[in-house]
C-alpha cells in the first residue's frame, strides 16, 4: 500500500476525533477541528509495537505506518507509537524486532489533546514546543495558530530532519530546530505558551526568561519515583505558579545527548539488614498514581526499580540515593513484609507517605500545587490543607 491520501485516512481521523471528544480529552471546537484535519499517518511512517517474545523478553516490533489497512487503523488508535530506539541499547532480535530503550514516540492522542486544551492557546499566540519527535504535535499547533507562530525543538537532529519531511508532506512549515530544549529557544521575541512533551526535573530558568508575564507552561515534571503534568503561569517577578493537571500522563525524560540516555551513576547497594512487617504493599504503590506522587514529594532523591531474585520472584524496590534500599514482593506470601538494606528510615518514609495520603482522604493528583520561585527554589503543596514539601533548588 503506498502512502494513503488524506481522503483515504479521513474515516479513521474522524473516528479518532470522535473518540477523543467522547473521552473528554477534546473539549473545544478549534482543537476538535484540528484533530479532524491533521493526518497522523504522515508523521509515523515507521513505529514499534511492544511485544513479549517467546523467551519472555520485551521487544519492539517494527510496523510501517500505512503498509496495510490494519497498520493505518492502528496509527489512528488512541495509543502511543514508539518511533525511535536508543542505538546504544537497541539490539536486533529478528528481522523486524529490536530490544532497546525508546527515545522518541508519537504521544498518546488523548494525552496530547488534553495538554493542548490545558495550554489554552488564543489566536496570535507564539508557542514553543520542547520535544518535536515526529512533528505531529507541531503540525497540530500550526493548524491551530499558523506556522509562523510555532517553534519546536528536539535534541536529536535526525528526528528534526525527519519531522521536517513529515511536516512538509502534510503542508506545514513551523520552525523546527535541533537543540537542547532545556535551554528553550531564544528568538528575540517572548513566547505566550510553552509545552514540553519530554519531562524535566524542574522548570528550566531559560523557559521563564523566554516567557512573558501571563505565559502558560504545560510540562511533565519528574520528581524521582513519580512526577506529573503541571500547568503553570509566569508572573511579573519570574515566578511560575500553578498545579498538577487533571490530565494525567508521563513523558520520556529530557536528555542531553541526541541519540542516547546517560547511564545513571548509582551508589553501591547496602548489604541486606533485616525483614519486617509492612503497612504498605507493592500493590498499594503500583495501583495509586496520586499516592506515588505524594511518595515522590517525601522521597525526592529515590527511584523505583524492580528486583528479580534467584527464584525468579519480582519485588518492587525503592532505591535511595545513598545505596539504601527496601523491597516488597509483588505477589505471594511475602506481600505484607519489607526487606531492606542500609537506612531503615527509607521504608518508614514510604509508610509515612501512605498514612499521610490516606489521612488526607486520598487526594487526587490535581489537588497539589506547584511553584518555582524566581530564585529557582520550588515547592509543592496540598491545596486543601496547605501541607507543603520543598523541592531542592538544584532540581
Ligand atoms: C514523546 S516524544 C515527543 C512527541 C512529539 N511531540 C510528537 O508529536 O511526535 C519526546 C521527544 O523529546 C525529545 N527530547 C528529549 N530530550 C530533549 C531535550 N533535551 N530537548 C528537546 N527535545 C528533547 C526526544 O528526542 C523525543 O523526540
Amino acid at each position: 500500500m503506498s502512502t494513503p491520501s488524506i481522503d483515504q485516512a479521513r474515516p479513521y481521523m474522524t473516528a479518532l476525533t470522535t473518540e477523543l471528544i467522547g473521552s473528554g480529552a477534546l473539549r473545544t471546537r478549534p482543537w476538535t477541528d484540528v484533530f479532524g484535519n491533521v493526518p497522523r499517518h504522515l508523521f509515523v511512517p515507521r513505529w514499534f509495537q511492544q511485544e513479549t517474545n517467546d523467551r519472555g523478553i520485551t521487544v519492539w516490533r517494527e510496523h510501517h505506518g500505512a503498509a496495510t489497512a490494519d497498520d493505518l487503523a492502528a496509527v489512528y488508535c488512541d495509543q502511543t507509537l514508539v518511533t525511535a530506539l536508543d542505538p546504544d541499547t537497541a539490539e536486533r532480535v529478528d528481522d523486524t524486532a529490536w530490544t532497546g530503550i525508546p527515545t522518541s514516540s508519537s504521544t498518546l492522542p488523548r494525552l496530547m489533546a488534553g495538554m493542548l486544551e490545558d495550554l489554552n492557546v488564543q489566536d496570535g499566540h507564539r508557542v514553543l514546543e520542547i520535544g518535536t519527535g515526529t512533528g505531529y504535535n507541531a503540525a497540530l499547533l500550526s493548524a491551530r495558530l499558523g506556522d509562523h507562530l510555532v517553534y519546536s525543538v528536539d535534541v536529536d537532529p535526525a528526528l528534526i530532519h525527519a519531522a521536517q519531511d513529515h511536516l512538509s508532506a502534510a503542508g506545514f512549515t513551523p520552525q523546527v530546530v535541533p537543540t537542547d530544549g532545556t535551554q528553550g529557544y531564544p528568538t528575540g521575541d517572548l513566547f505566550d505558551r510553552i509545552i514540553a512533551t519530554c519531562s524535566v526535573p524542574a522548570i528550566p530558568a531559560a523557559w521563564i526568561e523566554q516567557s512573558k508575564p501571563g505565559t502558560i507552561i504545560v510540562s511533565d515534571v519528574a520528581l524521582g519515583v513519580e512526577g506529573g503534568l503541571v500547568r503553570l503561569e509566569v508572573d511579573e517577578q519570574g515566578r511560575v505558579f500553578g498545579h498538577f493537571t487533571s490530565t494525567a500522563g508521563r513523558f520520556m525524560a529530557a536528555r542531553a545527548e541526541a541519540r542516547t540516555y546517560a547511564v545513571p551513576q548509582r551508589p553501591e547497594r547496602a548489604a541486606e539488614t533485616d525483614t519486617r512487617p509492612s503497612t504498605v504493599t507493592a500493590a498499594d504503590i503500583r495501583t495509586h498514581y496520586p499516592f506515588r506522587l505524594v511518595l515522590a514529594f517525601h522521597l525526592l532523591e529515590a527511584e523505583i526499580v524492580y528486583h528479580i531474585d534467584d527464584a525468579g520472584s519480582t519485588a518492587l524496590q525503592i532505591q535511595g540515593s545513598d545505596g539504601s534500599w527496601a523491597r516488597t514482593p509483588l505477589v505471594g506470601d511475602g506481600t505484607g513484609t519489607v526487606t531492606y538494606g542500609g537506612d531503615p528510615g527509607l521504608w518508614a518514609q514510604v509508610e509515612d507517605a501512605w498514612h499521610w495520603w490516606n489521612n488526607a482522604g486520598r487526594p487526587s493528583h490535581d489537588r497539589f500545587g506547584y511553584v518555582r520561585e524566581a530564585d529557582g527554589s520550588a515547592h509543592v503543596w496540598h491545596v486543601l490543607d496547605g501541607t507543603r514539601w520543598d523541592i531542592p533548588a538544584h532540581r
